[in-house]
Parts: C-alpha cells; structure tokens; sequence
C-alpha cells in the first residue's frame, strides 16, 4: 500500500503548534501516515527501573485505618455522567490456616456527599460483601478480605466536583472528605480534559514513579487495561518471585496468591483513586485461581463496575461514556465467541451508540492483538480473528491494550492490512511491574517464537498460524519492524488522551525516566467519519473456540 496522503487540516496544525510551543515540525497527525516503523533504541541496557515491589513495611501500604474506619476508597464511573461508584474497605483481611470471614452486614455502606464541603447534605447507602481466597493444602494459607463496601451515586450533574465521606455513621467510623469531579455531559463537544492509560501497574518502586507521572497530568480519569496487583507472583506465605511461569520450586496443587498484595495496592493508590475516577479492566494476573474452578474473586470484589448499567450484567465486560467518548471494555479471558453472551452484548452495546452524540468510540482489552514484541507474540489470535470485523465495522477509533510490557504504537491497521479506516492500536503495559520491562521483538534474528509455544491456555483455541500475504508471507515473524508498528519502545510509563473535538485527539506517552512535562511519544488521532462511514456488521456463525467459561 502506498503512503497516504498528507493532509493537515489548519485546526491541528494550530493546536500542534500550542502543544509543541511552535517546535519544528510539531506533532504527526494520523493522516500523516502510515509511518514507517520505528524502534527506539534501547536506553544504555534498556531502561528498567527499580523493578522491586514495595515491601509490606512500606509506610504507603501499611494500614492506618483504626477499628472499622474506611480505607482503600476509590471512585469508578457508572456508565453515565451522573453516577459514580464509591468503593472502600473496612475491617482488617486475615491470612493463616484458621480464619473467620468478617459479617459483611456488620458494617454499613454510607455516602454522604453534596456540592458543597459543608453540609454533606445528600445520603446513598449500598452493599458489601467479604470474599475468600482459600488453598486447603496443607502448608498454605487462606484469605479472607475486610468488608468491601461499594455505593453508587446518582442524580448527580455532569461536569461537577462532589464531596464526599463513606464508612458506618452509627460506628463513628467515617473517611475523611474526599472530591471527585463527574465527567461532561454526553455530547460532541464535551470531553474529559486528560484520560490517563496504564497497564501492568503492579507495586514497585517503578508503579510510584508511573503513578507521580501519571498524577502530574492530572488526568480527569484513569483507565487501567488489566493487571494491577501481582498478588498472584507470591506464594501464600508471601515469599514473593519476579516471573509467574518461572516462580517456585515447590509446585503448589494450584497457582498460589499472597492476597495482602492487593490491600497493599489499593492503600497505596487510594490518594489517586479517592479523587480521580478509575476503570479497570481484568488481565490475566486477575485469574488468581482457587480450589473448585473459582478465579477473578479479588478483581470481582474489590472494583465496581458499570456492569448492570451498561445491560452486561457482568465485571468482565462493560461500557461507560465520558462527554463524547463510548468506552468498550472486553475480557479476553472469558468466551469472546461470536455465539457467546459478551459477543452478544457488544454487538448490541455497538449498535446503541449515536456517533452524533458519543463521535469518538475506544475499546480496551488486556492482550494486544498487534504486538510485534516477542512476548505473548500473537497470543491473542482467536480473539482477533472473532472480535475484529465486529469492531472494525462499527469504526473503533483507539484501542488500548496492556499484557506486554513495553509501549508500541501501530499505523491504523485491519486484518494485518494498513487501512485508514482502522483503529489505532497502543500498547501500555509498561506501567512498571517487576516482571520488567520486555525488550525483545518477535522479528529480531533468531528470536521469531514457536508458533505453538504463544499459545496460553487461559485465552482459549489456538489461532496463530504464518500469514498469508504481504511481505511476510508463509512466516510467522516479519524480517523487520512489520508496517503495522509505527513505533515501539521498551521504556516505563503511561499515556494521556486529550479529546479535543469530534474528529481530533492528542495522544501522548510519558516516559518514567523523563521529566513530568516530557513526552516520549505524541501522536494526533484524526477521525475521518465521512470518509470511514459506520456499516454495522451482520454477524455469521464462526468457529468456536475451547474457553473458561461463558458468564
Ligand atoms: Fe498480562
């Protein structure tokens, strides 16, 4: 395919040239590309960090909640503007062999909250509820979490900062005053100033600095693309280990936890997380698999989700809007067959959006499709090749992915084809985990994987076969950067959204390493909806795969 024609409307090139203080050459716009692929060189060995977790003697995560008093507060968005959700813990986990699950009706579930710091006029009472973490295996150790209370908000106004305290009044057991701000109103001029995405957050020394960063943008909301805890890279007596697969010596009848890791995590996020709304989506570091097939309990319980709102009636898959944006979020780790329910509800979800009122319309989901990384190279195939044309027919304008951790940013692209009309494909799952930072590509010489070792049996089927056409033809790996990689670089960091109208948005990835007001990686996303008209798809039956599950 040949390059597409450079067009730069007047309105980018005056915000470009206010965003980059009228530096040479300013920010690319999509309509620039394709671009040829780039890879930054690694920095000296590759920039990693201090890939150490925090230890549970970290002040950041150690409890300072008394009695039943809250902690752990976060605030997540309900699918519309005028409803939130506040979630909190009360009550200290316990871990041993013996151990008493908390009442969960024993505490209450209170919001007071109004416009205004004084009086906390308004009141919104909820549910709560404790889950288990249980390895009945002699040596191992059972979990159960404080209370975890959750409490949606609603009638409130779009656009407005709120006060807020949650915890059991009767107790005398409230959290201090909390803000948050609503998102905008839905429409095509109304967007959320700065949307912050990370992936693969886990709990290091690297996650604080991603964290300082993210917080100096001061994003109005945080997209979380799955992964967070890394509870699942410790044994239960919570020796801990730097890589899932190459864990332990001691093969445990089932992968262990150390579920204190996600206490420490939402104490040490809870000064972001009570004042900026955030979204999570699961990764497979969510599984965290127990005894009788249970798996996702600490990723159900501990997050709210926009599930009944946005008629999924489910935590792994939903959608929410933010002013003119639709979010889609997807599992990939449970059925995304086209027979299945979530294959079901996106084509419904997809089929009620009104671009006139929501323009811009971005999916997430855990494991890239377009990754050109040797790790999890093709990993998620047969979610590809079932999910795309559904996507691709609705015209999703951003996907955002983490699972490899690193940062790659693709042209537009469909079906391995450079394509103006597809979405744009990034990758952050460089957020700073201790599994480290991934360095190497799947077209680097000798390093091309075996097809049959990217498959991951949580991700059901096995789809990754050569390709077919184009200049890697009956390979499995390119020779070279492929075209559909615009740019990739194994550094730490996240990335900001800035909507600024119906056509136009700036994205920006900041670099761990760099100063808070740098960025290592800018991009205009330009939407061409004349161009790229909406034809939904009429969707057959196709192959089923081998899943988890189907709920
Ligand atoms: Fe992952």
């Amino acid at each position: 395919m040949g390059k597409w024609r450079w067009t730069l409307p007047l309105a980018v090139a005056i915000v470009a040239s206010t965003v980059v203080g009228g530096g040479a050459g300013g920010i690319p716009t999509t309509l620039d590309g394709p671009f040829v692929p780039v890879t930054s060189p690694l920095d000296g060995a590759g920039f990693r960090g201090r890939a150490v977790d925090l230890p549970d003697s970290d002040p950041r995560v150690r409890r300072r909640a008394r009695g039943f008093e809250p902690e752990q507060i976060s605030v997540s968005l309900s699918a519309t503007p005028d409803s939130v959700w506040i979630s909190w813990i009360t009550g200290n986990f316990q871990i041993g062999e013996h151990i008493m699950p908390l009442d969960p009706t024993s505490v209450a579930s209170v919001v007071r909250y109004g416009r205004l710091r004084q009086p906390l006029s308004q009141k919104a009472v909820g549910h709560s509820l404790v889950y288990n973490q249980l390895y009945p295996f002699e040596g191992l150790k059972n979990y159960t979490s404080g209370i975890i209370h959750h409490v949606r908000l609603t009638r409130l106004k779009p656009g407005r900062k709120y006060y807020y305290r949650c915890g059991d009044p009767s107790l005398q057991a409230m959290s201090d005053i909390h803000v948050f701000k609503t998102m905008p109103a839905l429409g095509p001029r109304s967007y959320p100033k700065r949307i912050a995405v990370a992936g693969d957050l886990g709990l290091t020394y690297n996650t604080t600095s991603t964290v300082d960063h993210m917080r100096s943008n001061k994003p109005d909301l945080v997209v979380l693309v799955g992964d967070v805890s890394y509870a699942d890279l410790y044994l239960t007596n919570g020796t801990g280990s730097d890589c899932y697969h190459c864990s332990f010596k001691t093969v445990s009848p089932v992968h262990e936890s150390y579920q204190p890791r996600w206490d420490y995590w939402g104490r040490f996020m809870e000064p972001l997380t009570s004042t900026i709304p955030i979204m999570v989506v699961e990764g497979n570091h969510e599984i965290e698999e127990q005894i009788e097939g249970k798996m996702f309990e600490a990723y159900n319980s501990r997050f709210a989700f926009p599930a009944q709102e946005s008629g999924s009636f489910s935590t792994f898959y939903y959608s929410f809007n933010a002013g003119g944006i639709h979010f889609v979020m997807l599992g990939a780790y449970i059925s995304y067959n086209r027979s299945g329910e979530q294959y079901r509800w996106l084509e419904r979800d997809l089929a009620g959006v009104d671009r006139k009122v929501t323009p811009w319309l971005v999916a997430s989901w855990h494991p890239p499709w377009y990754n050109t990384y040797k790790s999890h190279y093709m990993e998620a195939e047969c979610m590809r090749v079932e999910m795309e044309d559904l996507l691709y027919s609705y015209g999703v304008d951003i996907v955002f992915n983490g699972h490899v951790h690193a940062y790659e940013r693709s042209n537009r692209v469909y079906n391995y084809t450079l394509d103006p009309c597809g979405p744009l494909y990034i990758t952050v799952g460089d957020g700073g985990n201790r599994e480290n930072v991934t360095t190497r590509h799947a077209d680097d010489p000798g390093h091309c994987p075996e097809p049959l070792s990217t498959h991951d049996k949580h991700l059901g089927g096995f789809c990754a076969t050569n390709f077919t056409s184009g200049p890697a033809a009956g390979k499995f790996c390119w020779d070279r950067q492929p075209e559909y990689s615009a740019y990739r670089e194994s550094s730490f960091g996240h990335g900001i959204l800035e909507v600024m109208n119906e056509t136009h948005a700036l994205w920006t990835w900041h670099r761990n390493q760099d100063l808070y007001n740098s960025t290592g990686d800018a991009i205009y996303v330009v939407r061409q909806p004349d161009k790229c008209s909406v034809q939904p798809m009429v969707t057959k039956p196709h192959k089923t795969q081998t899943l988890i599950s189907d709920s």
